[in-house]
């Protein structure tokens, strides 16, 4: 009832705002804002495209921030410059000792990477603490550091590594060290026309060991406070000290005194307290939605010498032997030559693969896969709940991928194999076991979130076929469920899993 309230509201809402858009007088799936769609096909064609348009262009990657920003009508752009398909900006590859990580790699990659975990482990457990499984299939490090945040996960990780972020632009490719590409919240040190397209990390040194600590109110939140801390450890001293922190300053703020009453020193209760204390002192919180400033001060103290303790037994671990290097990005064979430019006012057919039958849809390129998926194609499986990321009733698999279909523009995924719960049964209509499994678990009570669930606990159990009841609830952290049958869920997904 209350989601027929919120969906009724929000139509009249669209209605109130948007004169023109007759034909979705009631739907409530789609941006309410037009814009031009383009997609380049190279690096070279989207700093062109950025340069042109400038501040009117937006760079669209993973779209789990800006798609949520312009449902909420925070921004505006006319063109969207989408990179999804440029060649080149994706993957981790080693480099004259040096870790290159493109821009469009995703946060789930970077979690999972054997390379990424074994030598940066601090970056690999902050992409583990980030959002949700969906956000972290969709989101990519690039966007996670151009969009800024105070808050961003990846940053004070990344900082602590001594990281690189290469950009590129009309005047050729520049390197900026991480910890000066923030400028303040939002802002980055990206001139017009120029784009992020990857991270390059250094080797880390011998003897170093390192944590990464984060309190939310929730688990999929943004930081209240996030900690990273690499310690480099020689006998029983230390003989470097990183210590960054995420959501304490108006940019992910490295706590240099705090790292000057470490180095150099004997490990030990005493000086841990007294750097745990000057940290609490250096950091600049405010008060806001999520925490006070003397609430985030006292975290930094309780996080800094939790982590120098964690950081200080990792780095006395043998690190080896380490897996052997990533190999080069993918292929880029196959991959578009040509610019793709669809004007806001502008329908073109999308060909899409849905639950194994082939479908051509007529779309306009501000049309999201939920709309399509429910409006157009009478697949009403995949449901609409928040609208912005935060329930994953709408999940879907594109390109054997969870996505949420609320932040996916169908224009983007032209050519993809997209899966629905209504594929899960076979084609004779008998049920999938992961369903049979939620029947005999009485696994839903209203099912409206049931299908995302569905499709989310697939996913889990093709990457990981032997989950731990801890491995389902984490990763089913982003899907809502209104009725609060998580116990019965999991019990369902771990069912099933036992049976495979
Ligand atoms: S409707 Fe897509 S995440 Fe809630
Ligand atoms: S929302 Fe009703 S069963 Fe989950």
């Amino acid at each position: 009832m209350i989601l027929l309230i919120l969906r009724f509201s929000d139509s009249v809402i669209l209605r109130l705002k948007r004169e023109p858009a007759m034909e979705y007088m009631t739907n409530t799936h789609i941006l309410v804002h037009e814009f031009d769609y383009l997609e380049p096909a190279s690096v070279e064609e989207t700093i062109g495209l950025l340069a042109q348009y400038g501040p009117e262009a937006r760079v669209l990657a993973g779209g789990t921030d800006l798609i949520v920003q312009m449902k909420m009508e925070r921004l505006a752009p006319r063109y969207l410059v989408s990179i999804g398909r440029v060649p080149g900006l994706e993957g981790i590859s080693v480099q004259d000792g040096h870790t290159r990580i493109g821009a469009r790699t995703s946060i789930r990659t970077l979690r999972n990477d054997p390379w990424v975990r074994a030598r940066y482990p601090v970056l690999a457990e902050a992409c583990a603490s980030f959002s949700t499984t969906q956000v972290q299939v969709m989101g990519t490090l690039g966007g996670n550091l151009g969009n800024a945040s105070p808050a961003s996960d990846t940053a004070p990780a990344l900082i602590a590594y001594g990281a690189e972020a290469v950009i590129q632009g009309p005047k050729g490719t520049r390197r900026v060290p991480v910890e000066e590409f923030f400028v303040g919240p939002g802002r980055s040190v990206l001139e017009p026309g120029e784009l992020l397209v990857a991270v390059e990390l250094p080797s880390p040194q011998a003897g170093a060991g390192g944590a990464f600590l984060k309190v939310g109110r929730v688990a999929a939140d943004l930081a209240k406070v996030s900690a990273a801390v690499l310690l480099v450890r020689e006998g029983d001293r230390i003989a470097d000290a990183r210590l960054v922190f995420g959501a304490v300053a108006p940019t992910p703020l490295r706590a240099r005194q705090a790292e000057a009453v470490l180095v150099g020193q004997r490990f030990g209760e005493e000086v841990v307290t007294e750097a745990a204390r000057v940290a609490s002192e250096e950091v600049r919180p405010i008060d806001d939605v999520r925490s006070t400033a003397w609430y985030r001060r006292e975290l930094v103290r309780v996080l800094a010498y939790d982590g120098l303790y964690r950081a200080w037994e990792r780095a006395g671990e043998s690190a080896g032997p380490f897996p052997a290097a990533p190999a080069a990005p993918p292929s880029v064979a196959g991959l578009p030559r040509a610019l793709r430019h669809i004007r806001a006012d502008q329908e073109v057919e999308v060909r899409l693969t849905v639950n194994g039958e082939r479908r051509r849809v007529w779309v306009a390129p501000n049309e999201l896969l939920l709309n399509v998926l429910r409006e157009k194609l009478y697949l009403t499986g995949a449901k609409y709940g928040c609208g912005i990321g935060e329930c994953s009733a709408c999940t879907v698999h594109v390109d054997g991928r969870l996505a949420l279909s609320c932040l996916v523009l169908a224009v983007a995924v032209d050519g993809s194999e997209i899966l629905t719960v209504e594929g899960l049964a076979g084609r004779d209509g008998k049920l999938h076991p992961l369903q049979e499994s939620f029947i005999r678990y009485a696994a839903f009570q209203c099912g409206y979130c049931t299908p995302g669930m569905l499709m989310t606990a697939k996913s889990l159990l093709e990457e990981v076929p032997h989950p731990t009841e801890e491995d389902v609830r984490d990763y089913l952290k982003g899907n809502l469920c209104r009725c609060t049958g998580y116990a019965a869920i999991v019990r369902a997904v771990m069912g099933y899993a036992k049976q495979i």
